[in-house]
């Protein structure tokens, strides 16, 4: 329950994220009765609009990407305003302080904000320095929260850049990181699942876990991002924040207790534990493919040069696989596979348990020696669910066959469910940094990506067809995940 009164100013407003997740989010956050009775939302961009016309682009995102009702509308557009602000003048953020305490006064708002920076990433500092110029950083009268999205940065150099101009302004719990992973109902499932059951934590480790292979496929291409999208590609996009968050979640010990910061100390352990890439290891552990023209959805696919855009000699890596291990006592020798990619067949994200096989097949005289080996899978979109796979014997003659136990994340509940950006927003009000990144985190993940960062090798980036699973040359990854390109 968020009970303080709350300003949230949404800096980058008239941009993509902000019309497609952060309104829809506060306006479902507000039909479920979970913003505070006093709240307002400022809406500030470089674009020169009024109140009126910056409410009318917010209701028509609203209603595209969300839901809205004619009530709800009522309700809520007299709480959203608009400034226009230019995110290196200071002036311009005086006057936004001014126009904050004002809305303070008249609207009973207190002193606690939010500053939600849904910029390209260039603009950060200029926004952090700007608000602290313009006292909008201290806390006297209230908190004052950065919301701040990946990237952090393209390299370790760079996002320790980023650090220190948000930190002489800014404390570290004033910093809010996200990853919209942390934030997915599953994800968070990964922690109740594995400690707040008796079952799976026993057999959690090197005896038991043969290997963990961690998918994140997606389906759709670079869209309209390319401008971003060739300057990260998809190791910067998916693995120094996404798919490091999953491997953390299968792989931390468990806190002693669910708060922020010791959730987030033994998250650093596993990727302090992180086995370094070598020469070695960046041949043979590690695939980059980019996709070629195919057919995905139906349709007929460009190739990843031929987006609008690219560049067309890009060697933007559009799919990575990799074989990572965690040096330490748990999981000394077990591999990591972790895949993800654009324009592969469907939109799935995974992440899947094998355990190793039994010991010794008693059956060896019936069903020979193989027999197959346990699986836990979850599934973390779409269809969320998790599933354990095992042997039971077939009605009638002896014979064994492998069956699934499902659940499905969803049956049996009725009740609200929220989106990531909306459980973002309130946890964000709460204070809770749970499920944000802390800065040593994101540092230590680029030191282990370094490696693979460098400009890429065409010789060494492989293209897959665009609705395939990727890259020949991943084959070992993707049998881990029982796929094969
Ligand atoms: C974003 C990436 O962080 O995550 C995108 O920048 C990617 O490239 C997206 O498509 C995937 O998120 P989700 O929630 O759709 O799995």
């Amino acid at each position: 329950e968020v009970e303080a009164p709350v300003t949230i100013v949404i800096f980058g407003v008239t941009g993509d994220l902000a019309g497609r997740m952060l309104m829809p989010a506060l306006a479902a956050l507000y039909a479920g009765g979970n913003l505070p009775k006093n709240f307002a939302v400022v809406g500030a961009s470089r674009t020169d609009l009024n109140d009126d016309s910056f409410r009318e682009r917010m209701k028509q995102a609203i209603e595209t990407h969300g839901s809205l009702s004619p009530e709800l509308w009522e309700k809520l557009a007299p709480r959203l305003t608009y400034r226009q602000v230019h995110y290196d003048d200071p002036a311009s953020f005086s006057m936004l302080a001014e126009y904050l305490d004002g809305l303070c006064e008249s609207g009973n708002l207190g002193g606690n904000r939010v500053f939600y920076l849904a910029v390209p990433p260039t603009a950060y500092e200029d926004i952090a320095v700007n608000l602290a110029k313009a006292g909008l950083a201290e806390e006297t009268k209230g908190y004052s929260r950065l919301v701040i999205e990946k990237p952090f940065g393209r390299d370790l150099a760079t996002a320790q850049v980023l650090e220190q101009a948000l930190h002489t302004r800014f404390s570290e719990h004033q910093i809010f990181r996200i990853d919209h992973y942390l934030a997915k109902e599953t994800v968070q499932n990964i922690l109740m699942l594995r400690f707040a059951n008796a079952i799976f934590e026993p057999v959690w480790n090197r005896r038991y876990v043969d290997y963990v292979s961690i998918m994140a496929a997606e389906s759709i291409g670079v869209e309209h991002r390319a401008s971003y999208y060739d300057h990260f590609g998809v190791l910067r996009d998916m693995f120094q924040n996404h798919m490091m968050q999953l491997l953390a979640l299968c792989a931390i010990e468990p806190p002693s207790l669910f708060e922020a910061e010791l959730v987030r100390d033994e998250k650093t352990k596993v990727f302090r534990a992180l086995r370094p890439f070598n020469e070695h290891d960046l041949r043979e552990n590690l695939v980059l493919g980019q996709y070629a023209s195919g057919v995905a959805g139906g349709e007929r696919a460009p190739a990843y040069l031929d987006e609008e855009g690219v560049p067309g000699d890009s060697t933007t890596p559009t799919f990575a696989a990799m074989k990572v291990y965690v040096d330490n006592w748990r999981w000394q020798g077990v591999p990591f596979y972790m895949v993800s990619g654009k324009r592969l067949p469907a939109k799935r994200t995974e992440i899947a348990v094998q355990f190793k096989p039994v010991p010794y097949s008693m059956f060896r005289e019936i069903f020979g020696d193989h027999i197959k080996a346990n699986r836990l899978t979850l599934r973390i979109q779409p269809d969320e669910q998790v599933s354990l796979t095992f042997q039971a014997k077939a009605p009638g003659p002896m014979c064994l066959r492998s069956v699934t136990m499902n659940f499905n994340y969803y049956q049996g509940y009725e009740g609200p469910s929220l989106s990531a950006y909306a459980k973002v927003f309130l946890d964000c009000m709460l204070g809770d940094q749970t499920l944000f990144w802390r800065q040593d985190g994101v540092e230590l993940c680029w030191k282990f990506l370094a490696p693979m960062l460098g400009e890429t090798d065409p010789d060494r980036l492989f293209l897959y067809k665009a609705g395939s699973w990727g890259p020949q040359e991943a084959g070992k990854f993707l049998k881990a995940h029982g796929l094969t390109s």
